[in-house]
């Protein structure tokens, strides 16, 4: 297939345009490098340099599209609580300008990388796709409205859609991995521990109502998070807005990963228990038995595979 990968230079978008390469796909990857690194675009993909609205329409008028899979977005929190604007028009209103290309162009399949944060703090665990949708910070409300856009283009304009709802990402593909000018991540900010580059990891609250009083998270392996995508692709159906959680289902506490990231590093990793951090739910775990039972995907990699390889991308830099 032809395929446009928008934020193919970050992470996520770079990770999984290699794994489209090596499937035979012809890949062309559209970013405005504003966070993502024009050496980190996948062998054998073409750059195409710019936002969605300055070059999604020229580009996909190029012809030949299949599908398009959309990673390019804003993604800290923190940022977003701090410039509203910004994430709504860089997420929600990009979005709608690639939405609008698209049909111009007749291209009728996206895969788009939405999260857990549309889902804001949970009333269960784990989380299913039919949970009520309540984000608490202006990244997940821009990301839930794009899942809206999706499902409206989806019923009135035929395109069909997949939603991905990635919980906790982390490790590296080989070269490709996390590049983050600014680094808010946990698994990132324990290896500049390792590394030397810091003297110690701040833990976010030790007072959470759970078993060791550290936030569980769900994290899932960024090769296994591609894999799925390349599943999404398939079952994109014209006419159909389908989500699906993207998580291992297994919580691990902030402590269980700074414990293996001591294991894998061989470094003691000294901690500073600090205050919560504003907006942290104690619990995000999800429910990927739809994914799992629908597309038939499961998550082959485990915390210890994805902080080694996260280690191993981190020391090669
Ligand atoms: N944490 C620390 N110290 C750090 C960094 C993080 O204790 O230096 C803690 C956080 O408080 C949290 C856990 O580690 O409890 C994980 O934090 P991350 O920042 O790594 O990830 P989040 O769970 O906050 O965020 C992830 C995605 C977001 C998405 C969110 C869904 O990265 O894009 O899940 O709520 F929005």
């Amino acid at each position: 297939m032809k395929l446009l990968v928008t934020g193919g230079a970050g992470y996520i978008g770079s990770v999984v345009s290699a794994q489209l390469v090596e499937a035979g796909h012809e890949v062309v990857v559209l970013d405005d490098l504003s966070t993502g690194h024009e050496d980190a675009v996948a062998e054998g993909a073409r750059l195409v340099s710019g936002t969605l609205r300055e070059r999604a329409p020229e580009v996909l008028a190029e012809g030949g599209f299949d599908a398009v899979l959309h990673f390019a977005a804003k993604s800290l929190v923190g940022e977003s609580v701090e410039k509203p604007g910004l994430y709504w028009d860089k997420n929600l209103g990009e979005s709608l300008a690639l939405l609008e290309a698209m049909r111009v162009a007749g291209v009728e399949k996206i895969v788009f990388s939405s999260t857990a944060a549309t889902y804001g703090e949970p009333e269960s665990t784990p989380i299913l796709e039919t949970d009520p949708t309540r984000p608490t910070n202006p990244y997940g409300a821009s990301k839930l409205a794009i899942d809206t856009s999706l499902a409206e283009y989806a019923r009135l304009h035929g395109i069909g859609g997949v939603s991905l709802r990635y919980f906790n990402v982390a490790g590296a593909a080989g070269p490709q991995g996390e590049r983050h000018a600014v680094e808010t991540h946990l698994i990132p900010n324990v290896l500049k521990v390792a590394l030397g580059e810091r003297e110690s990891v701040s833990v976010f609250g030790e007072d959470y109502p759970t078993p060791d009083g550290t936030c569980l998270r769900d994290y899932i392996h960024v090769v296994d998070l591609g894999v799925a995508h390349l599943l999404a692709l398939d079952a994109c159906e014209p006419g159909s807005h389908q989500i699906f959680n993207l998580g291992s289902g297994h919580g691990y506490s902030v402590r269980e990963v700074i414990e293996v990231c001591r294991q894998v590093t061989g470094h003691p990793i000294p901690v500073v228990t600090g205050p919560r951090r504003a907006g942290d739910p104690a619990v995000l775990v999800a429910s990927s038995e739809k994914i799992k039972s629908q597309l038939g995907w499961k998550p082959e990699r485990d915390l210890r595979a994805m902080v080694g390889d996260a280690w191993t991308f981190v020391q090669g830099r």
